[in-house]
């Protein structure tokens, strides 16, 4: 299916500290145990306060924290005071060469995101570019499965008008905007 450029018109892609910015929901780039780490999870943490430590403990303790390609919403803790109603522990897939199922993994991360952010009717959700940190994965290619993931995944939520991709350094910005832009043109081509 070709998607629609309403769709990733939706889609921003901009440069900055996650933590920083005004969104309903905040993704984290979290691990399985959701046992906190360095990078993007070490700032929202720092951020949001023992809140959200005291969730993610929570969460392990009840269901053992959260699977690869998945994700799980807690309390924004902290990072309320921007805004946030909720973080949203998204955990990405450790590259181990491309053919272990990482694609899918990646996006179906993005995907559970956006459900999540659907269900609980938050129009708007900032990501970091998930994976591309401690977990390896090629910043290009990952740029192009993120981008596929939420255009598709916004295509059945409506109710989420906005979503930021909150890239730290200049390399995922340029990718990031790159594809998008890529991506707006095929969608308008094809829309005549
Ligand atoms: N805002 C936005 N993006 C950030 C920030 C920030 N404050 N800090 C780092 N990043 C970016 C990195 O530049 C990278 O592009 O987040 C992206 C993801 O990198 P990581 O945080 O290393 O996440 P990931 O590769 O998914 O690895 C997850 O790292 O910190 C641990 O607990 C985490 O074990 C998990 C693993």
């Amino acid at each position: 299916m070709t998607e629609k450029g309403e769709t990733l018109d939706r889609i921003e892609a901009l440069r900055g500290d996650i933590t920083l910015v005004r969104a309903d929901a905040i993704v984290n780039a979290a691990n399985s145990a959701l046992a906190g780490g360095g990078g993007v999870d070490g700032a929202i943490h720092r951020a949001a306060g023992p809140a959200l430590a005291e969730a993610c403990r929570k969460l392990r303790e009840t269901r053992g924290g959260c699977p690869t390609g998945d994700a799980v919403a807690t309390t924004a803790g902290a990072l309320a005071a921007l805004g946030a109603k909720a973080v949203i522990h998204a955990v990405g897939p450790i590259w181990h060469g491309g053919s272990a199922g990482e694609p899918e993994a990646l996006a179906s991360c993005y995907r559970r995101c956006v459900e999540l952010a659907a269900e609980a009717r938050y129009e708007s959700v900032a990501f970091p570019n998930i994976s591309t940190g401690v977990y390896g994965y090629p910043k290009e290619s990952a740029a192009r499965v993120s981008v596929a993931a939420l255009a598709d995944a916004l295509s059945r939520a409506p109710s989420v008008v906005r979503v930021l991709l909150v890239c730290f350094d200049e390399e995922n910005f340029e990718l990031c905007r790159a594809e998008l832009a890529r991506r707006k043109t095929e969608a308008r081509r094809s829309e005549g």
